[in-house]
């Protein structure tokens, strides 16, 4: 039977929608995102060819969903084969499905506002605690006109394209909107559509969510433009509770007329209901283990023991990101050297640095900080036959993935960090029972501490301290701390956090 409107939106959906499988049959699915699962490229004979880019834990859970519904994925167009797809089918995963992909064209300006001023740096850099307060950001003429020419418009192009693909189906449709670049797509599509319109807006903010201090430090227009925007949402996803806590008490104190009810997670505002739920990601196991079976893993694997075999070893592995800390990891490097001399000339620190954003200057100019951090640790404790710390700069997943099964000790620092899926990576592949150091302001800390030595991320004598705990623990101990990781990850894999969700939608009766 296909519900009609009144039958999704009444609490007692689950007479029609027993489970989301069920659920998902009779909508259609939407993603926006602003990186699409493919982005076009001309092959050797000048054919646009799909690659696999962005999106990647989101694509492997939704390549099984494939089978229930029929998805399609709007995007940013990142290139300018993107920019000449008609839309259309393109296959994802390994055994199964398309997706129909959909790019939104902005002009280069536009898109360089949004994504180059506002989403990154300065809302990333406020939602990582990253903000100097007395120095940067610096609000003016220039980035009010990125807001409206920049941020505005774009998310403004994709409701445009969300509420088009809304309409072309009779079924209601699912919405799934994907993090901090499109915080004002919901208020816009909402705007458009006919209140009687059949549709269920989710939004899932992947970065930390800040409390509502650090909201008070952006002027109010922007946001309460972004406020707005999430409250048009029917279920909106962190991935932490206290993201989701924090994001309630921002709308408390910065959105007026909202009414918000903590214990049930909820804010209301014109009319409308948001509920707000935490649904932590993971990362797609059975896929890593099988990567991590290859002979190209195996091949980096051989190479790497032939150059740092039988020294403990300290892996880090991360995009070349300021919140990620990096510098800060080198200096407690460099401090264990300083007061356990014992490590010297053995300890091998290897850090795998893959570029990111080297559009935006704060990225640019974090690479020269890194380097010079590792450079003067290497030139006070280094000699010819070792170099403490070992940079790699480049983007090779297989290399990572064979760093990773050989670490002694991995350090995840992160200043802020929405989850660090790097931190659950590395025990599932890791074959020394290495230990995990992590930061207590990851999301990966809410489901992993009890197995990882927990650090505060700006203190560098914490930090030396665990990194020599690790290095000296006794070999039970590293056992039973690496097999709990192990078990904590293979019990919420990426699946998981996609089903949770769309349980959700159907037990809230969206
Ligand atoms: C990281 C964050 C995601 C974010 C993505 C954007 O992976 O965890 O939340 O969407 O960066 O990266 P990009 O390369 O598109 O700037």
């Amino acid at each position: 039977m296909q519900p009609s409107l009144d039958s999704f939106n009444s609490p007692n959906s689950e007479e029609y929608c027993s489970s989301w499988e069920e659920m998902l049959q009779n909508r259609q699915l939407i993603i926006a995102s602003n990186h699409g699962p493919v982005t076009f490229h001309k092959d050797e004979n000048g054919e646009n060819q799909p690659q696999r880019s962005g999106g990647g834990g989101l694509v492997t859970a939704l390549s099984g969903i494939t089978q229930h519904v029929d998805a399609c994925w709007i995007a940013s167009a990142l290139s300018e084969e993107d920019k000449a797809w008609q839309g259309g089918l393109v296959p994802i995963g390994e055994e199964s499905g398309s997706i129909r992909v959909k790019f939104v064209i902005s002009d280069d300006a536009a898109y360089d506002g949004y994504y180059k001023v506002i989403a990154n740096p300065l809302l990333w850099f406020l939602q990582h605690s990253m903000w100097d307060i007395f120095r940067s950001p610096t609000i003016d003429r220039s980035t009010w006109q990125n807001w409206q020419n920049g941020y505005v418009a774009v998310n403004r192009l994709f409701a445009e394209a969300v509420t088009k693909q809304i309409l072309v189906d009779q079924r209601p449709a699912l919405v799934m909107i994907q993090d901090y670049h499109l915080y004002l797509a919901p208020y816009f599509i909402r705007r458009v559509l006919h209140p009687r319109a059949k549709y269920t807006l989710m939004h899932f903010i992947h970065i930390p969510w800040p409390g509502a201090e650090d909201w008070g430090f952006l002027p109010p227009r922007m946001r309460q433009g972004i406020l707005e925007g999430l409250c048009a949402v029917d279920l909106l996803g962190f991935q932490t509770r206290e993201d989701g806590l924090n994001f309630i008490r921002t709308c408390e104190s910065h959105l007026p007329h909202a009414h918000v009810n903590f214990k049930q997670g909820r804010v209301w505002y014109r009319n409308h209901a948001t509920f707000v739920r935490d649904f932590p990601i993971s990362i797609d196991v059975k896929s890593l283990r099988r990567l991590a079976e290859t002979e190209e893993v195996a091949e980096y694997h051989k190479s790497l023991l032939e150059q740092y075999g039988g020294n403990p070893l300290i892996v880090r592995i991360d995009r070349i990101e300021p919140s990620k800390n990096i510098v800060l990891g080198f200096q407690a490097f460099d401090e264990l050297l300083e007061l356990h001399p014992e490590h010297r000339g053995k300890v091998q620190f290897l850090a795998l640095m893959v570029p990111s954003r080297m559009e935006v200057e704060e990225y640019q100019n974090y690479l020269n900080e890194l380097m010079g951090a590792a450079g003067q640790v290497n030139a006070k404790y280094g000699d010819s036959a070792w170099e403490p710390i070992r940079v790699v700069v480049g983007e090779n997943y297989p290399r990572a993935v064979a760093a990773l099964q050989l670490y002694d000790v991995l350090l995840v620092n992160s200043i802020a960090d929405g989850m660090n899926l790097v931190a659950k990576e590395g025990p599932v592949v890791n074959q020394q029972h290495g230990v995990l150091v992590l930061s207590e302001r990851t999301g990966a800390r809410q489901q992993l501490e009890s197995g990882a030595l927990v650090i505060p991320p700006l203190d560098i004598s914490a930090t030396a301290n665990a990194l020599h705990q690790a290095l000296i623990m006794p070999t039970d101990e590293r056992k039973e701390k690496a097999e709990r990781l192990r078990n904590l990850i293979e019990g919420e894999d990426i699946v998981d956090w996609l089903c949770k969700q769309l349980e959700t939608i159907v037990k809230l009766g969206l």
